[in-house]
Parts: structure tokens; sequence; C-alpha cells
């Protein structure tokens, strides 16, 4: 399976600490750590890992976390030659705090708003070249429009994980094929009530829908738009960071198989991603996923 990812690389700046502080408040931690991440990149390594051929399109800045950046993705296996060096920019960096099994981040994109639609059409021949394309939404929207866009053009299937959340304009919304959000991700993207059920908001998507819904699973909605649930994989989570790009990565590398059947698997990918400290550290190749599967089974 050949993927083009365009997204985001962040270096991942991760606290850990006992409980959130409440707003003022200064609390002693337990631990600090610095991961690779990025919602791009996380996704084009949860994908590569399980053995896709991965293309990245995005931007680091020419910086010590940029090199580090580019290395660990090269070493993962992922093709970073769509990855712009931009000069006088930092690279991505998000800071998370990670307390009572949950996270709060805040990004700071630096070289990952130099992805624009020129960029983005340089690498046309990458978007060209893959089985599917796929997208989040730390990147300028332009951008992710303009893929989306190529993505059609040459009749790829295009996934977008509208994560951070916006709004979604319509001319975005017309070139997607599969929407990958959680529930209130897709309640911003479509401008809809927070308050309506997972259901209700996957019935008025104007494209089909793989919602995340954490430690319940997965909902989706077939081409016939029929809704149809995947129950999650239960373990004991260490770090939810990454849970959704590597649920997305897996989606992505088995959407050969069908959509139930990848859905299934990218849930329990995303199961094992959570079992170790850092959005990329816990992602399974094929044998750990396989064999997570068969003890699921048994
Ligand atoms: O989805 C997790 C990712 O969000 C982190 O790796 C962080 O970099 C932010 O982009």
């Amino acid at each position: 399976m050949n993927i083009t990812v365009i997204g985001s690389i962040n270096m991942d700046l991760v606290t850990t600490s006992p409980r959130f502080p409440k707003v003022g408040e200064t609390l002693l931690g337990s631990g600090f750590q610095q991961f690779m991440g990025g919602k791009g990149a996380n996704q084009a390594v949860a994908a590569a890992r399980l053995g896709a051929k991965v293309q990245l399109i995005g931007a680091v800045g020419d910086d010590g976390f940029g090199r580090q950046l580019l290395k660990g993705l090269q070493q993962e296996g992922v093709n970073t030659d769509g990855v712009a060096v931009v000069p006088a920019v930092s690279s991505g960096l998000a800071n998370i705090t990670v307390a009572e099994g949950d996270n709060h981040i805040i990004v700071i994109s630096g070289a990952n708003f130099a992805v624009n639609t020129e960029s983005v059409r340089q690498q046309e021949a990458r978007i060209a070249e893959a089985d599917v394309v796929m997208a989040q939404l730390e990147t300028p929207l332009d951008a992710v429009i303009e893929a989306a866009r190529l993505a059609k053009q040459h009749g790829k299937p295009f996934i977008l994980n509208p994560a951070p959340a916006q709004i979604l304009p319509k001319e975005l919304l017309d070139l997607v094929d599969v929407l990958t959000p959680n529930a209130y991700e897709l309640a911003i993207s479509l401008g809809l009530s927070e308050k309506l059920s997972p259901e209700e908001l996957v019935a008025q998507a104007p494209c089909q829908v793989v919602m995340t819904l954490g430690a319940k699973g997965a909902l989706f909605s077939n081409a016939d738009r029929n809704q149809h649930q995947q129950s999650s994989f239960p373990v004991t989570p260490v770090d939810t960071t990454g849970a959704g790009d590597t649920f997305n990565g897996a989606l992505a590398r088995y959407w050969d198989r069908g959509l139930p059947e990848a859905v299934r698997l990218a849930c329990a990918a995303a199961a094992l991603s959570v079992t170790r400290a850092g959005a990329q550290s816990g992602m399974p190749d094929e044998a750990a996923l396989q064999a997570f599967l068969q003890s699921s089974e048994s």
C-alpha cells in the first residue's frame, strides 16, 4: 500500500504529572521526556510500521529539532523527500501534559505553517503515486484543500482527520472521501451542536465518516450510509497521545481490506499505541498487531 501523508511534524515536549494543574497553580511534575510527534508524522510512522510505503509532505525548521525529526522519520522508513527544510523558522513543537490518563496539548506550528498550496503542488507526483492520500489540520487549510484537490484529480481516496477541529468549508468537504474525527471534532467541523449524539452527527455528515470513540471503539458509515460500530480492544492506558494518529495510519494502511476490516485493525493498533509513553513509541508493527489480535480473540 502506497500512502502519501500531508501533515505536521513536531517535537513533543512531554511533562507527566499526577494531575492537571488548576489555573494559576504551580505543580511539581513527575517526569519529562522528548518524543517525535506531530499528527502528520505520527500517521506516517503508524502506517510505515504496519508495512506501508509512506511519503510525507511537510516542513521542518533548519534547526536541531528539525534534523532529529527528519532522521527519526527516515529511520522509520518514511520517505521525507517531500519535507522542506525552512530557514529562519523553528520546527513545530508540542507542549504536552500527561496526567490522569489523559493529555493537554498546545502546538506551536513553526515550520508546519510554511506548507502552502505551492509547496503541495510541487509534490503532486507523490500524490499521483499514492493508493491513499491523508491529511490533518495542523498545516494551513489552503494546503490541505490543494492536497485534496490533487488527490481527486488523480482519482485517489482522500482521508481527512479534522484535528485540531475547525469549521470545514464545503469546498473541502466535497473533496473528502472519509472524515475521521472524534465526536467533538465532527460537531465543530460541520458547525453542528456538540450536544448531538455520535449517531446523529455521523448521519448529518455530507461524506463517509469513521468516528473514533476512545474506549468505546469507533462508529463508521459505509458507502450506503448505514452506521456500524466497532468495539475497542481493552488495554491499560499509559499515554493516549497519538492514539488517533495510530488509528488513522492503520486505517490508511488497511484501506484495501474494506472499511469494516480496516476500522477493526485500526482500533486494535490504536489500543496497542496507548500502552507506552509517547505518540509513536507504542505504535505496533504488523507482527505485534497480529499477536495482539490473536491474544484478544483467545
Ligand atoms: O495527535 C498527537 C499529536 O498532536 C502530538 O504528537 C503533537 O505533536 C500534536 O501534533
